[in-house]
């Protein structure tokens, strides 16, 4: 049994992004595991402000839903990262919450080249709706994730489900006449 948190960064309350959120729950319950979802939508939490308090061993100083998700974040085995694509990338809300990771580095005497501290090692996923489903939709948001969550924090990664074709958010979400949510079940339910 693993720790899976799921960080919803955006979307409409039932929308692509939800439903695909849910469906790997879904199948992640199944195979045994204990899941939370958190939506930044009902929690807010705001990008790190570069006050460096937390450098000088004082708890970051912005009072928000963030101090609410160190303790998860520390027990949890796997965070997975949701959102829907905007503007070619993952939501600002998503991108605010890896932010504040910055206040749960620690000192490291011997970083390896091009990281300055250390990350809590954990497993990382991705989970993400858009509207297009061409080559080129989720270059920047995989870029971001590979560079940013697995390659600069360190976390390992257990995979992307990159659910193209959902419709624009001009009308009612669509991933339910994709094979999307078949495959964010299976997602969940094998991750481990
Ligand atoms: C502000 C905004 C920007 C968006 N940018 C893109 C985009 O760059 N590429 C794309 O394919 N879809 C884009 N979309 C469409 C959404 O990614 C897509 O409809 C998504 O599935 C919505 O998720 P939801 O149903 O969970 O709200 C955008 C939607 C909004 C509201």
């Amino acid at each position: 049994m693993k720790k899976i948190l799921v960080v919803v960064g955006g979307g409409r309350p039932n929308g692509n992004t939800n439903q695909l959120v849910d469906a790997f729950i879904r199948g992640a319950t199944k195979a045994g595991h204990q899941t939370e979802k958190i939506s930044l939508n009902k929690m807010e939490v705001k990008g790190c402000i570069g006050c460096n308090a937390c450098r000088y061993g004082k708890p970051c100083i912005q009072k928000d839903g963030f101090n609410e998700l160190v303790p998860k974040i520390r027990e949890a085995d796997l965070i997975v990262f949701a959102s829907p694509l905007l503007f070619w990338t993952l939501s600002s809300k998503i991108k605010a919450f890896i932010e504040r990771f910055y206040c749960i580095a620690e000192e490291d005497c011997n970083p390896p080249y091009g990281r300055y501290e250390k990350y809590p090692v954990k497993d990382a996923a991705l989970l993400m709706t858009s509207a297009d489903d061409l080559f080129w939709t989720y270059e920047q948001a995989v870029s971001y994730y590979k560079f940013a969550i697995i390659n600069y924090i360190g976390f390992r990664d257990k995979g992307m489900l990159l659910a193209g074709g959902c419709g624009d958010t001009n009308g009612k979400p669509q991933i339910d006449q994709t094979n999307h949510l078949q495959a964010g079940y299976e997602f969940g339910k094998t991750i481990y």
